[in-house]
């Protein structure tokens, strides 16, 4: 599943990551991919331990924790400490590949399964010309170029790249999140639910049959999470 998220950042939270990300330095993207990505991979990264990635990684952080609508479709249960880019320059592209199954946080040790990827878009689409983020997912890849503070959520497991760059810079925030519910399906399936019931209860509001979906939902999850 591809997931849209609209304005999971506002107007004050972006500009403060634009000022941010303008003080911050640059390091090569390559620290963070694996071997395979690490030949088609050509952009430039923050580095996790400088200050400004610190400031800019709360902000995400918090914001997603405010999103109720990522939080029902991804069920996170970890979210790798999400990681800022920009493709611009030189440095403007990052070939097919896909994302190494676990991510050990460097601090902790701590392992994130990586079930979900996200891009947070940090800069409008009029500010730069290609950098689309291309998703496989069947017979064609599907080019994703969102709103500044726009989130696209998609799977791990899928072949994905960022058109080169030919205009301008591309900035954004990337990561990954291991869910509570591991299988793709199971997690759909929840979140259909979970919205189904939502429009359901803003119709008719709440009434026999809103508790028993909702009870169904509660169940599910029981059978499935992992916490
Ligand atoms: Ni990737």
């Amino acid at each position: 599943m591809l997931l849209h998220i609209p304005e999971v950042l506002n107007k004050v939270q972006l500009n403060l990551a634009r000022e941010l990300l303008d003080k911050a330095k640059w390091a090569d993207g390559r620290v963070t991919a694996g071997t395979q990505a690490a030949k088609v991979k050509n952009n430039r990264q923050l580095p996790e331990d400088g200050p400004e990635a610190k400031q800019l990684r709360a902000l995400v952080l918090e914001a997603l924790s405010k999103s109720a609508l990522f939080f029902t479709a991804a069920l996170p249960k970890r979210i790798y400490p999400p990681l800022f880019n920009r493709y611009g320059g030189e440095a403007n592209s990052f070939g097919n590949h896909v994302d190494n199954a676990i991510r050990t946080h460097p601090a902790s040790a701590q392992h994130v399964r990586t079930d979900l990827s996200f891009t947070l878009f940090l800069a409008e689409p009029h500010e730069y010309e290609g950098g689309e983020l291309v998703i496989e997912d069947g017979f064609a890849g599907r080019p994703v170029k969102l709103p500044a503070g726009d989130l696209i959520l998609y799977p791990s497991y899928s072949v994905h790249r960022v058109e080169p760059v030919t205009r301008g810079a591309r900035l954004a925030c990337f990561s990954w999140l291991e869910s509570m519910v591991r299988e793709p399906q199971n997690r759909e399936l929840l979140y259909e639910l979970d919205m189904a019931i939502l429009a359901q209860r803003e119709q008719y509001g709440d009434n026999d049959i809103s508790v028993r979906l909702t009870s169904c939902y509660h169940n599910l999850m029981r059978m499935w999470a992992n916490v």
